[in-house]
């Protein structure tokens, strides 16, 4: 048995979508245990495209069951979109998609209130993805939540009427618009009658599947950075993205994780607001033109910034990451120097991630080493020593910082494009 947690170790869109595609192969269970469809995963595979938001990026392995776990919040028509999304590429879920039934919904409220909240804060903003999840968290643990378990009889209703007359109140105070009870009763009524043949009570299945030597694969969304504890607060996302998040968010104790995969961008990137000390700002430059990135989710633009060490190895103790998967390391080629930041002073002192807060965090000192780059196109490497010299070193400069070896290397965003040591 082996249960094996994929983690983004920065700020999110690490290429978790992509390692999750090509390890699930050897899977039984591929899970989703945190966030909603505030991620954005990207897959390119023999069945084409793909930008996931909720079914695990496992699914498309024919021989693995896909779990939505309780900590996952669900809207549910991005849910059915992308069900139907996957049964047009011939990719059926039906029999092998479970959906907890502890899952919470965002309702309509949540994202109007997403919205509302970021409007009143203004250049303090977060910069969500607007899709409501603050809210909708805020409300599991207030006990304001409603989920698919509440459908079975009238309590979606009853709970339904009461959130309303709340919600409503907050809406038109910041000058929105009321919700409509019956619309709102209708339209979820329409989407519960539509998931229920894929909502189904995890527990048995996944303390089953542990007792019987099932291999796991749980698939984490957002990245370390955007915990709620240990991000930078608060600028981060509002559900927990440790590998311990999985316990909860799916029912599996955490001594039973035995793999910790880290996923590393081989330079870094951010979407919506808070620190990222290697940010570039020279929006002219080749190197900010080379690592830019359409967001999978908002469409928005990601921030960039080159490679940062401490935050890697952060990612690395926190998360008891066991193995790297580096990706992008393909976007590198054809700049002369890189620059890796090492660690971070402020006031003249040397400080670690964990000593500062966000804001802090933003007026840091970065300390930078600049090695040689390659100019060698490397996409079609396949082995570690079809990478030129600079290239390797590159690599072993992330191992020897993070104290753990790189397993993977990703050389292009298509399945096959990928080194494995
Ligand atoms: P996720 O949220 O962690 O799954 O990552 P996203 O899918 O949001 O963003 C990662 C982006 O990088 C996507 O456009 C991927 O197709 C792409 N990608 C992933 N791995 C590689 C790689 O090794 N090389 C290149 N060039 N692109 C990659
Ligand atoms: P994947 O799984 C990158 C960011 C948002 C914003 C903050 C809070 O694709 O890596 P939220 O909508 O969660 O309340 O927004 O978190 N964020 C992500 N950034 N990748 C993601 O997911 C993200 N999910 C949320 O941009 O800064
Ligand atoms: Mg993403």
């Amino acid at each position: 048995m082996t249960v094996t947690a994929v983690i983004g170790s920065q700020w999110g869109d690490e290429g978790k979508g992509k390692a999750v595609d090509f390890l699930a192969e050897q899977m039984d269970y591929v899970a989703r245990f945190n966030g909603g469809n505030n991620a954005g995963h990207t897959v390119i595979n023999e069945y084409g495209t793909f930008k996931i938001h909720l079914v695990p990026s496992g699914i498309f392995a024919q021989n693995t069951i896909g779990l939505i776990g309780g900590g996952v919040v669900i809207d549910p028509q991005v849910l059915l979109e992308e069900i139907d999304m996957l049964n047009k590429a011939g990719i059926s879920v039906d029999g092998r998609l479970w959906v907890s039934p502890r899952s919470h919904l965002i309702m309509p409220y949540h994202k109007v209130l997403d919205g509302l909240y970021e409007e009143a804060k203004g250049a303090g903003a977060t910069g969500t993805t607007r899709r409501g999840i603050g809210p909708v968290f805020a409300d599991k643990v207030s006990y304001n939540g409603i989920r698919w378990t509440d459908f079975t009889g009238d309590m979606f209703e009853q709970r339904l009427k009461v959130q309303l007359q709340l919600k409503n109140k907050i809406i038109v105070a910041l000058d929105g618009e009321a919700l409509n009870y019956d619309d709102v009763r209708d339209t979820y009524r329409g989407y519960y009658a539509q998931v229920k043949p894929y909502i189904k009570e995890l527990f048995s299945l996944v303390q089953d599947g542990l007792q019987a030597g099932k291999n796991f694969l749980l698939e984490q969304a957002m990245g370390t950075f955007l915990d709620t504890d240990w991000g930078t607060y608060p600028f981060v996302t509002a559900s927990t993205t440790i590998p311990s998040a999985a316990s909860a968010g799916l029912g599996i104790p955490p001594r039973h994780i035995t793999n910790v995969i880290g996923v590393t961008k081989a330079y870094t990137t951010r979407v919506g607001a808070g620190p990222l000390p290697t940010e570039i700002y020279d929006y002219e430059s080749e190197v900010y033109k080379k690592f830019g990135e359409v967001a999978a989710t908002t469409g928005r633009i990601r921030r960039v910034g080159w490679l940062d060490l401490e935050i890697v190895r952060t990612a690395v103790q926190l998360s008891g990451v066991t193995e790297l998967c580096l990706t992008k390391l393909d976007v590198l080629s054809g700049l002369s120097e890189l620059k890796v930041c090492t660690g971070y002073k402020l006031n003249g002192n040397a400080v670690r991630y964990a000593d500062v807060d966000a804001y802090d965090l933003g007026r840091v000192e970065t300390v930078y080493e600049t090695i040689p780059g390659w100019s060698e196109d490397i996409s079609k490497a396949r082995a570690f020593s079809d990478l030129p010299a600079n290239a390797q070193s590159y690599v072993h400069m992330i191992e020897a910082a993070a104290g753990v070896p790189v397993k993977w290397i990703g050389v292009g965003p298509e399945r096959e494009a990928t080194i494995r040591r």
